[in-house]
């Protein structure tokens, strides 16, 4: 049998770091004999750019829709940001996330108990928590047409996107957030912003039939997308799953990451429909951005990174017991006091890139007899 084939786009900024260690991890568990993965390289965002002139070539998509499952690290850096908009690296990650189909993204807020102290919220409110926000990722403002700048007339200017939601897009990913409640609390909270918005009438009435139709056993609620953000906030635990667009999917899920304590720290997965055969293509990355303030000084968190590949085993490997393992390590890591300097707080002293995966490596290997 073909081994599954895992492709590693680093991109920009920190990605390298974080690949780099993500790629110790990925090392252990081959060694171990707990998986067998043929593990290829390329480029996207600004590094393509650099290298290709196009932030996602034609050749380096093909590897990724042929993959079993894609594992990025971030893009984006003040290098490129003079770029037109069409050409900058934000563009080759769209590009890949629209090609691949992966409609649903997948935004886990898990707060580590080691961790609840370092969160801007009080511990009592954030220990504990554990979300997962559903987050549309093919379509709504980010993709709608028409968009554009035009030149009125009178010489002023006018900028134009399109929220835009169709029964199926609503349907496909109310559906993978119905199904993931059922292996959780059982409960899905549907965002939107009914009271002003079509689409998001539209939305709210296609999730609530699916629900009545398919997924009774599960509790649905639904919030408008402020009322979301301020509940957060204010009582964050009273979420299982939220399904949200895209637009304010990307607002709550920063948000919802800041109540762990550090962006550093959260994974995503990104999945699409599957196939005749299972397959469902899926790419995975950190939730965090590419942090050009601490660029090539080795200090970035990898845990998203390492945590994206855990999602990976779990989601599209169906290595359940690989995902666990390497959770648990992280977990541990944590709980020696092991940090880096976005998750530090005062007592601790801070680590490298470097020796956080090799401290992740070193549990897993405690943990393998
Ligand atoms: C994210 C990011 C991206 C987005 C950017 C980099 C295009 O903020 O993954 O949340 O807006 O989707
Ligand atoms: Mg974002």
């Amino acid at each position: 049998m073909a081994k599954d084939t895992l492709f590693l786009l680093p991109g920009d900024g920190i990605g390298a770091d974080i690949t780099v260690a993500v790629r110790q991890v990925i090392a252990w568990f081959q060694a171990a004999g707990r998986t067998d993965f043929r593990v290829v390289e390329g480029l996207i965002g600004g590094a393509a750019i650099d290298a290709e002139g196009t932030p996602l070539s034609d050749a380096t998509l093909a590897e990724a829709m042929a993959a079993d499952a894609v594992l990025m690290g971030c893009v984006g850096g003040p290098k490129w940001d003079g770029l037109p908009f069409a050409q900058r690296p934000e563009r080759g990650l769209l590009r890949l996330r629209r090609e691949m189909k992966v409609f649903a993204n997948l935004r886990p807020a898990h707060v580590f108990d080691a961790l609840a102290e370092s969160s801007t919220l009080k511990t009592e409110v954030v220990k504990g928590l554990d979300i997962m926000i559903v987050r549309e990722l093919t379509g709504g403002v980010y993709f709608g047409e028409p968009r554009g700048i035009e030149t009125l007339t009178d010489g002023s200017r006018r900028g134009v996107n399109t929220q835009v939601y169709t029964t199926p897009e609503i349907e496909r990913v109310a559906r993978v957030a119905f199904e993931l409640a059922r292996t959780r609390a059982g409960k899905v909270c549907s965002v939107e912003k009914a009271n002003v918005m079509e689409s998001g009438v539209l939305w709210r009435e296609e999730v609530t039939r699916l629900q009545a139709a398919e997924f009774p056993d599960v509790t649905l609620s639904h919030m408008y997308a402020d009322n979301c953000a301020m509940q957060l906030v204010r009582a964050p635990r009273q979420f299982d799953v939220i399904v949200t667009d895209n637009l304010f999917g990307d607002l709550l899920s920063d948000l919802a990451a800041m109540l762990t304590g550090s962006l550093g720290m959260l994974p995503s997965a990104s999945l699409g429909a599957a196939d005749a055969t299972g397959r469902r293509p899926a790419l995975y990355e950190p939730v965090h951005g590419s942090a050009p303030d601490i660029t090539g000084k080795g200090i970035a968190n990898p845990l998203a990174m390492i945590l994206s590949f855990a999602m990976m085993m779990r989601h599209s490997f169906a290595m359940e017991a690989n995902a666990a393992l390497l959770e648990d390590a992280v977990r541990r890591v944590l709980d020696l006091g092991v940090r880096t300097a976005d998750i530090a707080s005062p007592g601790h002293i801070s680590v490298t890139t470097q020796a956080m995966a090799a401290a992740v490596v070193g549990e897993l290997g405690k943990s393998s007899v």
